[in-house]
């Protein structure tokens, strides 16, 4: 495989806390360029801990990685990558258009692409509402749409259909095969197993920080799950 079909590779990554605790335990990944690939794991995996890493927001510990071709932090890399790690703080205030107009100033960003950030994550009819009279399901989707106006060719999610309702759910997980067509690559991450199946190309399977298993491919977008590998919390890597 070229080089570039990878946009993300970890070699050995791992992030301790003091003696007691490894969050992440030498995880070796690699996510393919145009793919969404599913991050799953119970709460307290490591989940967040490696994405944080893969963010720059955390140093790891020992190991390595390259996001998007770029050293984790840098802000060429930065340029590259969308996220929902830590939701974006908005200005209640403030209508969800004139938000991500601060935020575009803020990334450097030209205001024109902020329409078809918003009619992409479906919030062109209620851009002109103040923020505060959001769902949290529309709040979770503006803070998609301010990670897609740098027009990312990586998305890096954090558990985005958390808190939201079963409808709220359905829409964040079409919203995300969305964001993940083409040759934009999602890394999603998620504690749900049926969610990963539903939405995901491959999926990563991690526990106690460590990578218990990768499936080649989960269920097809659009086919039954009944064919698709059933990974289990135990199960090895192989
Ligand atoms: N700043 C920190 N200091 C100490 N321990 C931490 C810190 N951040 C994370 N941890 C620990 O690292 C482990 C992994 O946490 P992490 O948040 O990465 O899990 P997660 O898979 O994202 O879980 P969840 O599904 O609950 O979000 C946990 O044991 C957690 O307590
Ligand atoms: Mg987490």
């Amino acid at each position: 495989m070229a080089a570039t079909d990878t946009v993300i590779v970890t070699r050995s990554l791992t992030k301790r806390y003091g003696e007691a605790i490894t969050a992440v335990d030498t995880l070796d990944l690699e996510v393919r360029r145009g793919e969404v690939f599913g991050f799953l794991g119970p709460n307290g995996a490591g989940k967040t801990t490696t994405l944080r890493m893969l963010l720059g927001l955390i140093r790891p510990t020992a190991g390595t990685a390259i996001v998007a071709g770029h050293t984790p932090g840098s802000p060429a890399g930065l340029r590259l990558i969308g996220s929902l790690v830590e939701s974006p703080a908005f200005y209640p205030y403030l209508s969800g258009r004139e938000n991500l107009k601060v935020m575009a100033d803020y990334a450097g960003v030209h205001h024109s692409r902020i329409d078809g950030a918003l009619e992409t994550v479906d919030l062109l009819p209620r851009a002109r509402d103040r923020f505060a009279t959001y769902s949290m399901g529309m709040k979770q989707r503006l803070a998609v749409a301010a990670a897609l106006i740098k027009e990312p060719e990586l998305m890096i999610l954090d558990e985005p259909t958390n808190g939201l309702d079963p409808q709220g759910v359905v829409e964040m997980r079409a919203l995300v095969r969305r964001l993940g067509s083409g040759e934009r690559t999602v890394l999603l991450s998620s504690h749900l197993l049926n969610e990963v199946e539903q939405v995901c190309d491959r999926v990563a399977i991690i526990n106690h920080g460590r990578l218990i298993r990768r499936t080649p491919r989960v269920a097809p977008w659009s086919g039954s799950s009944a064919t698709a590998p059933s990974p289990r919390w135990t199960a090895r890597c192989g």
